[in-house]
């Protein structure tokens, strides 16, 4: 009796919220935040719009202020009345629309300084209910000032850079991708663990994202390869070689020269008799 009863007001208490809980309009970005623009390229914001079937949107809203800073400067871009679909744009580079669940707003020629900053979308239903979701904005960054210093106390080489947006870290040895003879790179890319003894020749760092690469090294003592080596031997050899070889022609050379004489002598022999 007492569970029943208990049960039955848990069930009241959810018919009760559940109509609050689905008359809420929610919004959603679907961009990765922050969103990285390449200078010079379209933004693109994305988001998705849910509500009760029975309710409408009858407001979009897109605005932008600056990432840090009061609210005061805080800009209309485009407000959209619900369905009828078109949007008041204040800017002509800015265009906006509303399609079914969802909406976009589109900058065209993004330029970070009128262009960057905290964006902000509120959704308002026919009931006056209001979402609104944040994404900040910012230009894209090619890579700046790539250094790689060494940390003697555990033989690793710490690659940094400045305020690259994405970076994307790789090490060459020799210009030759790391080996496991060489070292291990943490999973980050950013350190180069070295386990080759002694440490040696040339390690570079290169940072790369979509607007290009940087690279930098750190020189090591230069390497005593076995190529070096190999071709000393060879040098070696060759000169061994010469050196028989011309000691063997000279040998035979003064046989000849002795076996001739001994003929010419036989000969002059001959005449006298
Ligand atoms: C060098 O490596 C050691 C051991 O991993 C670490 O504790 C130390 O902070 C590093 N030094 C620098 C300057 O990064």
């Amino acid at each position: 009796m007492d569970l029943q009863y208990f049960l039955s007001w848990r069930v009241a208490l959810l018919l009760l919220l559940m109509p609050c809980g689905f008359q809420s309009v929610s919004v959603y970005i679907l961009n990765e935040d922050p969103v990285h623009v390449i200078s010079g390229t379209n933004l693109v914001l994305r988001a998705r719009m849910e509500h009760e079937p029975q309710e409408e949107v009858s407001m979009v809203t897109w605005e932008r202020e600056p990432e840090t800073g009061s609210a005061s400067g805080r800009m209309t871009l485009a407000k959209c009345p619900g369905k009828s679909g078109k949007c008041a744009g204040t800017k002509p580079h800015v265009h906006a629309n509303v399609e079914q669940q969802e909406t976009t707003l589109q900058i065209n020629g993004y330029n970070n300084r009128v262009d960057g900053g905290l964006y902000s979308l509120t959704v308002t239903d026919s009931t006056g209910a209001k979402a609104t979701v944040y994404c900040v904005v910012r230009e894209y960054e090619p890579v700046h000032h790539v250094s790689v210093s060494i940390n003697v106390s555990d033989s690793s080489l710490v690659c940094g850079e400045a305020w690259g947006t994405d970076p994307h870290f790789t090490w060459f040895h020799e210009r030759a991708a790391i080996s496991q003879s060489v070292g291990r790179v943490s999973l980050d890319g950013t350190t180069l663990f070295i386990t080759m003894t002694p440490i040696c020749g040339h390690f570079t760092c290169m940072v790369s994202n979509k607007l290009g690469y940087t690279s930098a090294t750190y020189s090591a003592a230069p390497c005593e390869t076995e190529g070096r080596g190999m071709t000393a031997a060879v040098v070696c050899l060759v000169l061994l070689l010469l050196l028989v070889g011309g000691a063997l022609v000279f040998v035979l050379w003064r046989r000849h020269r002795h076996n001739n004489r001994g003929e010419r002598l036989q000969e002059h022999l001959d005449d006298n008799i």
